[in-house]
Parts: structure tokens; sequence; C-alpha cells
């Protein structure tokens, strides 16, 4: 394999190793080596009020095997174990011929909230439908850059809800998130539907995507490979105890986000955006449901995962964040559509690795090798040290500052 015992390598040797998988320029090798990559004035040209950055560990997830490709993940994130448990699942799926993914065109929604009577409401409903047309000519006539790249305002819809009537957006956001594009076209929807009744509201893109811009992810796991048949069935009832119980579900989304979100924050990308749609498509139906469909095929498990993803590979900072353009470098993606069907991917190996735990030994043991390090380094150790206390501790337990403290005093 040709990515085993990556993590046991010294950290240049690690990065040697990415930058030359993804033929990084020095300039990217650069950024993601330094501790603080982002400048004080880089930092005050993307937010208000900067006072510095902060900086989180970015590591990077191998092993993974995507649409045939070798695909090195970078991942922005402060928990242990994620980037572990990423490379682990990958690993299994690679066993199986990795992940097979598709994403759908990255059509973005936003609403124009017209408010209204109930005896109103019909007739704006039927406004919309005769007008949505030549308003999506006027609109897109504000938008030319992104018209010009096969993007725009394609469809304008309209539903009813209490007290007001909703024009739907259907806007094409090419390789962005798309929030400035669909926010500039919400914001003059009113003038170009000429509404005539009812009073203007709120103008906004919507995060909830419950049929657009979804990524999904396949893979077929050899049971054996997992430990054999029952292992396999008992990942399948953890996945159905996530879809039948909301307290389980979150958690087990918590465990698909953990893949996701590190690599949207690692390239620039906004996870709130990422997240809050994740969330309402998991209550898409009303109740709240774990994601993901899990099944056993003969000898394979088969692990599918379906998520609404809004990320670009320009706009925003993806662009501008010097470690997050060295990170795109590193996927080798352009296209905001080939991002989401890694992010997709990683979601699902991530999945697929904590139910695997979950279903025989538990997440602890794993867990606990980082944790006793963290734990170690917070009694003041370093380096081989705080190595040595750290496995000590795991081994005999209890994992805490105290133990490391007693421990560092006692060589044997
Ligand atoms: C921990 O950060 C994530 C898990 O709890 C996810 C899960 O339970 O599926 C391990």
């Amino acid at each position: 394999m040709r990515w085993s015992g990556f993590h046991k390598r010294p950290h240049a040797e690690r990065l040697d190793l990415v930058a030359r998988h993804a033929g990084l320029d020095a300039e990217a090798r650069a950024a993601l080596s330094a501790a603080s990559a982002l400048e004080l004035e880089q930092a005050e040209a993307f937010v208000e009020n900067a006072v510095g950055s902060y900086p989180v560990p970015l590591g990077f997830a191998v092993g993974f095997v995507i649409d045939g490709r070798d695909v090195v993940v970078p991942m922005a994130v402060e928990e242990s174990s994620v980037i572990a448990a990423a490379s682990h699942g990958a690993k299994l799926a690679a066993a199986g011929g990795g992940f097979t993914t598709l994403a759908m065109d990255p059509v973005q929604l936003g609403q124009l909230e017209i408010r209204c009577t109930d005896a109103e409401a019909p007739g704006l409903l039927a406004h919309i439908e005769a007008h949505a047309q030549a308003a999506c000519k006027t609109l897109n006539g504000l938008i030319p850059g992104m018209v010009a790249r096969g993007g725009g305002v394609h469809r304008i819809t309209a539903y009813a809800v209490p007290g007001r009537v909703v024009a739907l957006l259907h806007v094409g956001v090419g390789d962005a998130m798309g929030a400035n594009v669909v926010n500039t076209v919400c914001e003059a929807a009113w003038d170009a539907l000429e509404v005539p009744a009812g009073t203007q509201g709120l103008r906004i893109l919507s995060n909830h995507l419950p049929d657009h811009r979804h990524a999904t992810a396949t893979c077929r796991v050899p049971v054996d490979v997992l430990g054999g048949a029952e292992v396999a069935e008992a990942m399948v009832a953890a996945w159905d105890f996530a879809v039948q119980d909301p307290f389980r579900a979150a958690t087990h989304n918590k465990g698909i986000l953990n893949g996701i979100d590190p690599v949207v924050v690692a390239t620039g990308n906004d996870w709130r955006a990422v997240e809050a749609g994740t969330h309402a498509f998991a209550a898409k139906d009303g109740q709240y449901r774990g994601l993901g469909h899990y099944a056993v095929d003969g000898d394979h498990l088969v692990a599918t995962l379906a998520v609404p993803l809004a990320v670009g590979t320009v706009g925003g900072v993806t662009r501008l964040h010097p470690v997050a353009r060295a990170c795109l470098q590193v996927l080798g993606v352009t296209h905001g559509t080939d991002l989401a069907r890694i992010l997709v991917a990683v979601g699902l190996a991530q999945n697929l690795s904590a139910l695997r735990a979950l279903a025989t030994e538990g997440i602890q043991r794993g867990h606990m090798a980082l944790h006793a390090r963290n734990v170690a380094m917070q009694a003041g150790l370093t380096g081989v040290e705080a190595e040595r206390v750290a496995a000590r501790m795991v081994a005999d337990g209890p994992v805490s500052v105290q133990r490391a403290r007693e421990l560092a005093q006692d060589p044997s």
C-alpha cells in the first residue's frame, strides 16, 4: 500500500510525500507547513476587527480511492482520532475498490418572501408562474459573468406558507459556493417579478437543499475486512438505530460531519452552511434521522451516503487563503462538484470507521492513544517522553494529568 506507515513518518517526510503526490509548488508547500500561514493583513481583509488568526492542526487522511483516483485529503481539525478514523474508513472501502461518487448540478436556492393575506396568495402564485421566465432573463442581466460560465437563474417556482408566498429562485452557481450571486438576484427579484400585491419580506439564500446539490458516495466493503458477517450486520443495525432514534441520529450525523467539516474548513469553505444543510436534510421528512444507508449484499457491506453540499473552489476565501489554495491543490480539484464528491466520500469513510468501532470494541481504545498524548502534553511533557508516558497510561490506566506527572517521575 502506497500510504502505509504514513502516520509513523516524521512530519517533514509526510509533507514531502504529499507535495510529490500533488505536484505542489514551493509556495503551496510553505503554506502547508507554516504554523500560521495567514498574515494579519489577510485576516483583516477577511473579517472585521481582526487581531490575529487562530491556528488549528492540519493533517492528511490517506488511503482514499475515489472514483479510481488516489486522493490525499487535507483535514483542519482539533479533535484527535478524526484523521486516523478517516484513513481507516478509506482503507476499509479501498479493500472493495474504493468509493464511487456522483454530484448533482450546482444549483443553489434563494428566497423572496412576499408577505400577503390568504386571499392574495392564489393570485400571487399565478402571477409568479406567469412572470418567472421574464424575471429570470432580467435577473441574469445582473450576473453576466455567472451566466457566461453556464450558471444563472434557471427557474423561479413559488409556494405558499401561512401569511406569505415565497418565490424560490433556482440559481446555477458554477464552481462557487454561490451565496453572493444568489443574494444579489434575490434582492432584485421583487422588481424583476413585478410583484403586484403584498409586501416585500426577506430576500436571501436558503441553506435547505432537500433535492438540490446532493453528492453521493457508495462503497462495497468485503465483510471479511470488517471482521466477518456478524460485524457487518451489527453495523447495519447501528445505522438503523440512527434512522429510528433522533438521539442516536444526532451523534451518527456528527460522526459524518467529523469527516466533512475538516475538509470544508481546510478548503476555505463555509462549514456553517454545510452543517445547516446537512441537518435540514436529515430532518426533511419531519423527524431528524441518521443519514446514509447500510445493507449486507452477499459477502459485502454496501454503504451509501448522500448529503447536500454547497461548496466551491472559487469565491469566498478559497483562492485567497494560502492554506485553502494549497489544500485544493492537494485534492487536485478545480470544480466545486468534484470537491463535493470527495467530501461525501470522506463523510462516509468517517461513518464506516465509527460504526465499525461502535459495533465491535467501542471507540475508546483507539481514541485513548491520542487522547493520552494530549493529556501528557497538558502535564508539560514533550516528544519521546510524552509518547512513553502516554503509552503507559493507555496500557495501565488511568489517563489523567496527575498520573502523567507521576509517570514522568518514574522512568521504569
Ligand atoms: C465522535 O466525535 C463521533 C462518534 O460519536 C460518531 C458516532 O457515534 O457515530 C464516534
